[in-house]
């Protein structure tokens, strides 16, 4: 593929940022999706439009050679993925890649695995040029702890459940690889980190990093719930979900695809600690985690 345009939904959330980037250095060209007219991402066009606007979809797909395609999680998620999806094979797009989850199975019991595992299947039968990438949890997914943390702890339902934790810088770099390259129509890639590691162990190393003391105490679902009383339903009881099925050692699995895919090795909880080790600091954060 020739310097393609490349669509990606997402472009200021968590994958989005560092995968724009990641899509320069391959020489694309980026057409960066957003809903907020007054956004300006640097060296790229910006799209605007919303998920929910079908209209404003089609025309952020006029032109496009290949399509990101990443929803934050939202109770409908699903159903704009798939209508996304669809407004892609009718736009004439040549790829889609699609950011799933690791694990994702419909009879999960876990509400966003069972979603994710909806759009692939959906996707699969739209007849495009597909591919699946299927992260394990982020590891910036602990900044959501940086409160506590800088206070010397944190706390979640796990145990000792090891987790292959990845690193979102990975994940975009392997998606720029995945749209740019060839080679990868109807594959599946799981994504992890190089080691499955506890909850524990990532303490030991945001202290090793920031030269603190930090504890992770295990903590009854019941108990992190609350914590999370500020957010939707939907979205505790799912995050609930996905802490039991880290606990019970369902995502340790380490998979070679980030190497595979990108040519150097998934960054390790230490890369990442040791790069974030700000955030996790008292002077940076004053917010309160669960
Ligand atoms: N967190 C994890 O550990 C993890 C692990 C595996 C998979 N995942 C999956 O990763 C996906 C992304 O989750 P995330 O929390 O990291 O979200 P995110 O990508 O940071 O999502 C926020 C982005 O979505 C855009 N956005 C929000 N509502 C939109 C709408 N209605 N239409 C178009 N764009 C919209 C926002 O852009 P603007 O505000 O600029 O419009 C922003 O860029 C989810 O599907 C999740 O299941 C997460």
């Amino acid at each position: 593929m020739n310097t393609p345009t490349i669509l990606v939904t997402g472009a200021t959330g968590t994958v989005g940022t560092a995968l724009v980037p990641a899509l320069q250095a391959r020489g694309a060209t980026v057409r960066a999706m957003t809903r907020n007219p007054g956004r300006v991402i640097p060296g790229v066009e910006t799209v605007v439009a919303d998920l929910r606007d079908p209209a404003a979809v089609t025309a952020a797909l006029d032109g496009v050679d290949a399509v990101f395609l990443n929803s934050p999680s939202a109770p409908d998620a699903a159903a704009l993925q798939i209508r996304f999806a669809e407004l892609a094979r009718d736009a004439g797009t040549n790829r889609l890649v699609l950011l799933s989850q690791y694990a994702a199975r419909t009879d999960s019991p876990v509400r966003f695995l069972r979603w994710h595992a909806e759009v692939e299947a959906h996707v699969r039968k739209l007849g495009l040029d597909h591919t699946v990438l299927r992260p394990n949890l982020y590891l910036q997914a602990l900044l959501a702890f940086a409160g506590t943390i800088a206070r010397g702890w944190f706390a979640a339902p796990i145990g000792d459940a090891a987790v292959s934790a990845i690193d979102i810088r990975d994940i975009a770099e392997t998606a720029a690889a995945v749209l740019t390259t060839s080679g990868h129509t109807g594959h599946t890639y799981t994504l992890t980190g190089p080691r499955a590691v506890t909850h524990a162990e990532i303490a030991a190393a945001i202290g090793t990093a920031t030269g603190r003391s930090i504890t992770f105490r295990d903590a009854p679902a019941d108990r992190f719930a609350a914590a999370l009383a500020g957010l939707p339903p939907w979205q505790r009881d799912g995050l609930v979900e996905d802490y039991a099925h880290y606990a019970r050692g369902e995502a340790a699995d380490v998979h070679t695809s980030v190497t595979d895919l990108t040519g150097h090795p998934a960054r390790d909880i230490t890369d990442f600690a040791r790069d974030y080790a700000a955030a996790f600091t008292p002077a940076e954060n004053a917010k309160d985690a669960p």
